[in-house]
């Protein structure tokens, strides 16, 4: 077992570690509560390299492996889980395209990320959360096109995407094996964002409702066969959960690290409070819990990277780094006792940043299904 990570690597991580330390953490609060990203941020992500990161080489993209990829989330995670979510959106989106797009299917989508522009996964439904086989939004085949209709709710970047993956159901009696993807551009007629959600954390991303009124689109924008939409969202969410382990273990080390400065220097009682035995069991439970929701992660990663069946520990890594990421976090507003719930520190944002873990991709009592379901059938 080699724990080292190679020069590349290393190099990856550094560059993100730089740039989320100047463009990312000294704006965290202040897109936190604006409710969006800095104008400029997503241009300087995209010349930084952070935008098209699931892009293959063969597509002009950087064709890095899936460790590295978490190694950069977590640290934009240790930035701004906000931000990190709106770019993790992006290779979300991605993998339909990279696991069932055509040629020209992956030119025409890949052209968008290698552009700087952002893109969007959209499944979820206001009827359809983590029943996800239940999608009401229809597609019918019309001559050489399909016709689109419905609403898709809790879309990230749904407001500020160019380019989507939508699911919609094409052959509503077969149920779950109706399911079909298709990429859909902004701008296509009938195709609209609609109400933007004020969220309680990750405030930085956009999540929006999106409608789709009679949207026209090529048959030649169909990922994979008609009913094969199911079985490409579930391969696509086994590749990006480990994704949103790795942005709540980078959420978990920021909060971490500050608990852990504070009780250095705060003073109760005449010394500072880590030398008291409960912080310092608190502190201790929370370096526990990063070092194994780390490696979980990276574990996962590996795994898919080295062409493994990997479902079960891609939901362990979702799953196990989302919990710490909400016990770290609202331990470390405990280690801050009252200045931990203002708005002065930032642990309060990280406390409300770190929730949507347990949610999103999947609720953790999905991935502990999908985790059963492995283990028993
Ligand atoms: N890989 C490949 N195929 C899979 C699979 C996987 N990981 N999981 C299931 N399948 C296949 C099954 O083999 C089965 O195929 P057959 O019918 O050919 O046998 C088919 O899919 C149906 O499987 P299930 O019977 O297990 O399906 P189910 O209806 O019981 O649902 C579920 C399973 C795990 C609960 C699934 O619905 C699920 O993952 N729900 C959560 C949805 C989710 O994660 N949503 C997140 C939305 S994205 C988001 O949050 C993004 C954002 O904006 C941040």
């Amino acid at each position: 077992m080699d724990f080292n990570f190679t020069p590349d690597q290393l190099a990856l991580k550094k560059m993100v570690q730089d740039f989320v330390s100047k463009e990312i953490t000294p704006y965290a609060l202040e897109m936190d509560k604006a409710g969006a990203m800095k104008p400029d941020l997503i241009t300087k992500m995209d010349e930084a390299g952070l935008v098209n990161l699931v892009v293959p080489e063969e597509y002009d993209g950087p064709g890095v492996d899936a460790l590295s990829i978490a190694l950069m989330y977590e640290e934009l995670g240790r930035g701004c889980a906000g931000v990190a979510t709106s770019v993790a959106a992006n290779s979300l989106a991605s993998y339909p395209v990279v696991v069932k797009g055509t040629d020209e299917q992956k030119k025409l989508f890949f052209s968008y990320l290698n552009d700087g522009k952002l893109a969007a996964f959209a499944l979820t439904e206001p009827g359809a959360g983590s029943d996800a086989g239940s999608v009401a939004t229809s597609a019918v085949k019309d001559g050489d096109d399909y016709v689109l209709n419905g609403t898709k709710a809790f879309i990230t970047n749904g407001g500020i995407a160019d380019i989507f993956v939508i699911f919609a159901n094409a052959r509503k009696s077969a149920g779950i094996r109706g399911l079909t993807a298709f990429i859909v551009e902004k701008g296509t007629p009938g195709f609209t964002a609609g109400k933007k959600e004020e969220k309680m954390g990750i405030r930085a991303s956009n999540t929006c409702e999106l409608i789709l009124d009679n949207v026209r689109i090529p048959a030649a924008n169909r990922l994979g066969r008609e009913g094969e939409g199911f079985k490409i969202a579930m391969l696509t969410l086994d590749a990006a959960r480990p994704f949103v382990g790795a942005v709540s273990v980078g959420l978990a080390q920021a909060a971490f690290e500050l608990a852990v400065k504070y009780s250095k220097e705060r003073q109760q009682f005449g010394k500072p409070i880590a030398s008291f035995q409960l912080v310092q069991a608190m502190i201790a439970d929370m370096a526990m819990q990063i070092e194994a929701a780390r490696l979980l992660v990276y574990k996962a990663c590996w795994m898919k990277a080295n062409d493994m069946p990997y479902t079960k520990e891609s939901a362990i890594a979702k799953c196990y780094a989302a919990d710490t990421a909400m016990k770290v976090t609202t331990d470390a507003v405990q280690v801050l006792g009252g200045y931990g719930y203002s708005k002065e520190y930032p642990a309060e944002k990280y406390m409300r940043d770190a929730k949507i873990m347990q949610i999103y991709e999947g609720t953790n009592q999905i991935q502990r299904l999908v985790i059963a379901n492995n283990i028993l059938y």
